[in-house]
């Protein structure tokens, strides 16, 4: 099998070479693609070089495509990368709302996959780390409302938004006043409750996408959620606290058993012992850690909990690479047209 990254210079595509190494996918040969600044440059897949070409405009001969370059790049070529035969797993938001577009966490509804046109669509990393743990409770216990508040890491701005973490906190140690480029204010010791554009509602789009994709993904529109996402000055790993009313109460152990049997997820609570999620924890993680569940105050029979998870791994890289997992499982990887 061929795989292809578009945008292996970035965050997430280094990330998908070091899932890659470890996958169960049957990979002969890497195809790596970024934009012109990086053609020709050499990285190194299986302990060997690889050279970064320029990502074509037209068909990729690749049975998958794992695109990570940013929405607009995804949104004008994406389609064409597809006309190899291959299928265009994408990380960016640009199709993730299509109706002909599944959008999938395999461990959630992996099904949905089977029924793709050439593009399957990653979700939002917030998103894809809260379902893995939510979709269980709701599958036995019935989710009513959702109300997530996120601590989401500089990765999610990609390579540029962790070196930006870096060099600013380093200015701000040296005396000197912290700029910003990749965040709406300087980012060091700071919390910035604005993530991607505000929308007409008061909310981001990035709240929005919490509410949007966990319908799609979960499959169920009448979940009540609400979402307020917030960017804090760590390297990776987004973590979120979430309450959940549910159709049929249940107790923290209940939930406990329940996330213990759960694929992707590690329980991870034991307060006595100063056991919970965090991203110190969880960075470089495959499974995404909950913990602190405790009976809501708000909701009767409702749940608290928090979660930690790896936004480059089960938020984009690790996520892309299980869909084609699962693809791979189902007999369901088309052979691309050789070049
Ligand atoms: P490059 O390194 O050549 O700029 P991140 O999200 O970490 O910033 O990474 C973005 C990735 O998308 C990088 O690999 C980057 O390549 C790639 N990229 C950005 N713009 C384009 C483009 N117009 N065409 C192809 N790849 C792009």
């Amino acid at each position: 099998m061929r795989v292809a990254i578009v945008g292996a210079t970035g965050a997430v595509g280094h990330e998908l070479m070091q899932v890659l190494e470890r996958s169960s996918l049957q990979l002969d040969e890497l195809l790596l693609y970024a934009s012109p600044r990086s053609a020709g440059k050499e990285l190194t897949f299986r302990s060997r070089p690889h050279t970064v070409q320029v990502t074509p405009e037209g068909p990729i001969a690749a049975d998958v495509i794992l695109a990570s370059a940013g929405g607009s790049v995804s949104k004008a070529l994406a389609h064409r990368w597809a006309e190899g035969g291959g299928v265009v797993i994408d990380n960016s938001s640009a199709f993730r709302y299509d109706a002909g577009v599944p959008l999938v966490v395999p461990e959630v509804n992996g099904e949905a996959a089977l029924s793709h046109q050439g593009i399957i669509a990653n979700p939002n990393c917030t998103t894809a780390i809260a379902v893995v743990a939510v979709a269980p409770i709701h599958r036995k216990y019935g989710v009513k409302r959702m109300i997530v508040s996120t601590y989401q890491a500089t990765s999610g701005a990609g390579q540029k938004g962790m070196d930006e973490l870096l060099e600013q906190t380093h200015m701000v140690l040296h005396g000197k006043e912290a700029s910003h480029h990749e965040f709406a204010h300087p980012i060091p010791f700071n919390v910035i409750p604005h993530i991607d554009a505000f929308q007409d509602n008061g909310y981001t789009k990035e709240e929005m996408k919490v509410v949007w994709e966990t319908h799609k993904i979960i499959g169920d529109d009448s979940i009540r959620v609400s979402c307020t996402a917030v960017r804090i000055p760590t390297l990776r790993t987004h973590s979120e606290a979430i309450t959940l009313e549910l159709e049929r109460p249940a107790s923290p152990d209940e939930i406990r058993a329940l996330l213990a049997e759960a694929a992707g997820v590690e329980v991870r609570d034991d307060p006595a012992a100063k056991l919970y999620p965090m991203p110190l924890t969880a960075s470089g993680k495959y499974d995404v850690e909950v913990g602190r569940i405790r009976e809501s105050l708000v909701f009767d029979g409702g749940i608290d909990l928090f979660v930690s998870g790896d936004q480059l791994l089960k938020g984009a890289a690790l996520n892309a690479v299980q869909i084609a997992e699962y693809l791979q499982t189902h007999g369901a990887l088309k052979s691309a047209q050789r070049a």
